[in-house]
């Protein structure tokens, strides 16, 4: 006998720096626990591992802002996600925590092996350095003015003004965001992950990878078309795991470097409390393991290169045969963001439904290939019209309907219809779509299909009207109520990956063993005469009260959330006199170009009246150039002409930049010429 087929899912581990909200949920849990509850029912050996990634700077960042230690957030943290995820049904073998000393173990011996196989490239660099903190600064704690747009709080990573990736030596006027002082450049060394010497190397596996979805090969190809640079795996900081060497003291390992060998590790401590201490092996360390990892598309290029890299190089360990990334999912159609309060927290939504509910309306829109949007209304519509009208009301009448005219009992299949038949015939079929959809990742469509089932099954029961036959053709109503149960059984366990809880009820009332396996659902999973029983109704509605309650509550959120991270600050007064001294202008763009080699910059021609006007704006990530003759501008039209990139420009052009980040035209629709005052 062959073993069964070994089958290792992974979940992007979560920073245990704040609670799980329905974003998360979308990005990289549910589709996991979809894939594993379908995949345990199969002849496959599973093991599906997840945990908490407690090191790195958005754990620092919490903690200073808190004025507690890392480990008090990540205890924290850790404790209240292990929790929720559970609630929701999220049916991980292991969660595991990047503090644990497995882990510190664990990534220490990754990072040895690769020290020793000469992989990586010692670098000295000039960093910048808190004296007062007596500590190097990682990217996010420098702040300054951006030397793109002139903001004057972008970070050292990142201007989010602008959205210019940065340096932090980039900065003008660099302030240390721990005590405000000047940062001062000193020598340090780091260890860094030549990828771009081993890109080759890494194309060739990619090559070898089948079935991966185009939103993952896209993003990946791209980054490998731009080349692959060097990445420092060690860093200057005080809280993650310790570099391994002698020579590194103080240093730790990038969280990223570590973060993934996280799975590893969970492994093991996953093996050790069974028992096996060694069983990890069969799965990381055996090249018949199927490895997935789950994610949300911000994780791909460390999930699909540099993952693969160190996996690759250190040269013991499988490497994952996919990545089923998602997109991302919006709230209400805005971007989630916890630090404007537009998020729905799991714990919160457990206050008021249940989590089958929200794992059914997440799975129908699900991120698969876009972004997505949820919404209340949308929720309350899928479980209403899907959940109650379909599912539920198909599995009750059949019940109820046995219950109360064939003595509770299976009835025999006498001489069936060719309707019955077919109705029959249709749980083979849709098991069929089904089972390909799952082992495709198309998880909505696996929902979708399952949904289908029932439609078909309700339609069936409504056109063979046991209500009119069971007084004049008995034997007709006995089918029908035949066919609605083995439908209504087949059901029970086809969607029992997405509903476990409400399935499981749903088998009990059907007289139904949980122990069942994806093969044992045929037409004929109940036995004439077997005894089935009426419980209560499986998907009560949603009220519309409700949902408006949900909706208010999120409004709610918002309007208390700390708008000050993201609007900027206002500027120092001026006088009118300044103000005076603008010369705005309406104007309307003609045409837009690209510039060689600027990738952020566009060349407008823009009529502003009296004449027309070369203007170079940095908005080229936000618009395409044919998108915009015809737009109306508002324009700074006495700018003393500036040349930015080759090219002389006459101006400069109003925008206003959302919380998102999205810039967006000072438009107005009088005259080109027109003055604004
Ligand atoms: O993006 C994140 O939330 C990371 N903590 C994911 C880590 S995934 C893995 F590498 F551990
Ligand atoms: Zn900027």
């Amino acid at each position: 006998m062959p073993d069964k087929k070994r089958i290792l899912v992974t979940s992007a581990l979560p920073y245990a720096n704040g609670p799980i909200h329905l974003g998360h949920l979308a990005g990289a849990y549910l589709t996991p626990d979809f894939y594993v509850r379908y995949k345990r029912r199969t002849d496959a050996d599973v093991a599906f591992i997840c945990g908490s990634d407690e090191h790195g700077v958005p754990i620092t960042i919490a903690a200073e802002k808190e004025g507690v230690t890392p480990q008090d957030i990540v205890d924290r943290y850790h404790g209240m996600n292990k929790k929720v995820f559970e609630d929701f049904g999220i049916s991980f073998d292991y969660y595991g925590r990047t503090s644990s000393k497995v882990h510190h173990q664990t990534s220490q011996e990754f990072f040895t092996t690769l020290y020793e196989k000469g992989f990586f490239k010692k670098k000295t660099e000039e960093q910048l350095y808190d004296p007062k903190s007596e500590m190097f600064l990682p990217d996010r704690y420098v702040k300054g003015t951006c030397p793109n747009c002139g903001y004057e709080e972008a970070y050292g990573d990142q201007c989010e003004k602008c959205g210019t990736s940065l340096s932090p030596t980039e900065l003008i006027n660099p302030v240390s965001a721990l005590s405000g002082e000047r940062p001062e450049l000193k020598k340090t060394e780091h260890w860094y992950m030549p990828l771009g010497d081993v890109q080759p190397k890494l194309e060739k596996w990619l090559e070898t990878r089948e079935n991966w979805k185009p939103n993952v090969m896209g993003q990946v190809k791209s980054w490998l078309n731009d080349g692959l640079a060097d990445r420092a795996a060690t860093r200057d900081l005080s809280w993650g795991v310790p570099v391994p060497l002698e020579e590194a003291k103080g240093k730790v390992l990038y969280v990223w470097f570590d973060a993934p060998i996280g799975y590893v590790s969970a492994t093991k401590e996953w093996a050790q409390e069974q028992g096996n201490p060694e069983l990890w092996k069969d799965y990381w360390q055996n090249e018949d393991t199927e490895l997935y990892h789950f994610i949300g598309k911000d994780n791909i290029v460390f999930h699909c290169i540099m993952f693969p890299v160190v996996l690759m190089e250190h040269g013991d360990y499988v490497l994952p045969k996919n990545v089923p990334a998602n997109e991302f999912l919006n709230l209400e159609g805005k971007k989630l963001s916890t630090s404007r309060g537009w998020a729905v927290w799991l714990y919160e939504y457990l206050e008021d439904f249940e989590p089958d509910l929200l794992r059914y309306a997440l799975g129908t829109t699900l991120p698969e290939s876009k972004d997505s949007d949820f919404s209340w209304k949308d929720f309350q519509m899928h479980i209403n019209t899907e959940l109650a009208d379909v599912l539920g009301n198909f599995t009750n009448r059949s019940l109820s309907f046995t219950v109360n005219y064939a003595d509770g009992k299976v009835p025999e299949l006498i001489e069936p219809s060719d309707v019955d038949q077919e109705a029959l015939q249709a749980i083979e079929d849709q098991k069929d779509k089904i089972t390909q959809a799952y082992e495709n990742f198309r998880f909505k469509e696996a929902i979708a299909e399952t949904m289908n089932l029932a439609r078909i099954g309700n339609r069936y029961f409504t056109e063979t009207e046991p209500w009119k036959t069971r007084k004049t053709e008995p034997i007709k109503a006995g089918n029908t109520l035949h066919v609605s149960l083995q439908i209504s059984a087949a059901l029970s366990c086809l969607f029992d990956p997405i509903l476990p809880a409400k399935m499981k009820e749903l088998r009990a009332q059907l007289g139904l063993s949980d122990d069942f396996s994806w093969d044992d659902i045929t037409p004929n999973m109940l036995e004439v005469g077997q005894t089935v029983s009426q419980g209560d109704i499986l998907f009560e509605k949603i009220e519309d009260e409700t949902i408006e309650e949900q909706i208010q509550k999120l409004h709610d959120k918002a309007a208390a959330a700390d708008p000050a991270p993201d609007v900027p600050e206002l500027k120092d007064n001026i006088d009118f006199g300044d103000f005076m001294k603008l010369d705005l202008r309406a104007g309307e763009i003609l045409k837009a170009e690209k510039i060689e080699k600027a990738d952020k910059l566009l060349k407008l021609t823009v009529d502003i009246g009296l004449e027309k006007r070369t203007i170079v704006s940095g908005i080229s990530k936000h618009f395409k150039p044919e998108d915009l003759p015809g737009q109306k501008v508002s324009v700074v039209a006495n700018l003393a002409p500036k040349k930015l990139m080759g090219v002389e420009s006459q101006g400069m052009i109003l925008m206003a930049e959302t919380p998102n980040g999205e810039l967006k035209f000072v438009e107005t629709d009088a005259e080109p010429g027109s003055p604004i005052t």
